[in-house]
C-alpha cells in the first residue's frame, strides 16, 4: 500500500467503486467483509461501496449478482446503491476501483489532485490480474457473474491480508 500508515488504533475505511453499484462493487464489499470478519477485524475496518453513475441510486444489487453470491454464502440483500461523491476521496483511506473507466471517473473528481495515492485497481491484488480489470458483467450471461465472483474472492482475500499487515491490525 502506498497510503500513509495511520495510527494502529484508527478505523481503516475502505471503499469499492464500480459503474452502477449493483454488480461488482457491492459484491467486492460483501466478500471483503466476510474476510474481515473471519480475521476478527470487523471493528477496525469500515467498508462501503458506490458507483460512479447515478442510475441505480437506492436500488438493490442486480439479481444475477445476488443469486451467484447466495450460492456461495454471501448475502447482498441489504445493499442499496449510492453514487460516488467527491467527499469520499477524503473520507476513505483506500478506494478500490474495478476498471480503468472507474479510475478515470474517480480521479476526475479529485479537483486538487490530492488523493490519487488512495485510488487503485482492485485487480492489482489478484494473483492472475490479466488486464487488471474486474470485467463488467452487466450486459453478459451468468458465466460472467461467476467469473466476477471468482476474481473478487481472490483479490479481496489478498486485500484483507495486506490491509491488516499495512495498518498493524494483527
Ligand atoms: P456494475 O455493473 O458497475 O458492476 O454495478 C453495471 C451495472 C449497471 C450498469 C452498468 C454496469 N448500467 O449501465 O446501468
Amino acid at each position: 500500500m502506498s497510503a500513509p500508515t495511520p495510527d494502529a488504533q484508527d478505523t481503516v475505511r475502505v471503499l469499492f467503486v464500480c459503474l452502477g453499484n449493483i454488480c461488482r462493487s457491492p459484491l467486492a464489499a460483501a466478500v471483503f467483509r466476510q474476510h474481515v470478519i473471519e480475521m476478527g477485524l470487523e471493528d477496525r475496518i469500515e467498508i462501503d461501496s458506490c458507483g460512479t453513475g447515478p442510475w441505480h441510486v437506492g436500488h438493490p444489487a442486480d439479481p444475477r449478482t445476488r443469486d451467484e453470491a447466495r450460492r456461495r454464502g454471501v448475502d447482498l440483500d441489504r445493499h442499496r446503491g449510492r453514487q460516488f461523491k467527491p467527499e469520499d476521496l477524503a473520507t476513505f483511506d483506500h478506494i478500490f476501483v474495478m476498471d480503468r473507466d472507474n479510475l478515470a471517473d474517480v480521479l476526475a473528481l479529485d479537483a486538487d489532485d490530492s488523493y490519487g495515492y488512495k485510488v487503485r485497481l482492485l485487480r492489482e491484488l489478484d494473483d492472475t490480474p490479466e488486464d487488471y480489470a474486474v470485467p463488467d458483467p452487466y450486459y453478459g450471461g451468468a458465466d460472467g457473474f461467476a467469473r466476477v465472483h471468482d476474481i473478487v474472492e481472490r483479490a479481496t482475500r489478498r486485500l484483507a491480508e495486506r490491509i491488516a499487515e499495512h495498518h498493524g491490525l494483527r
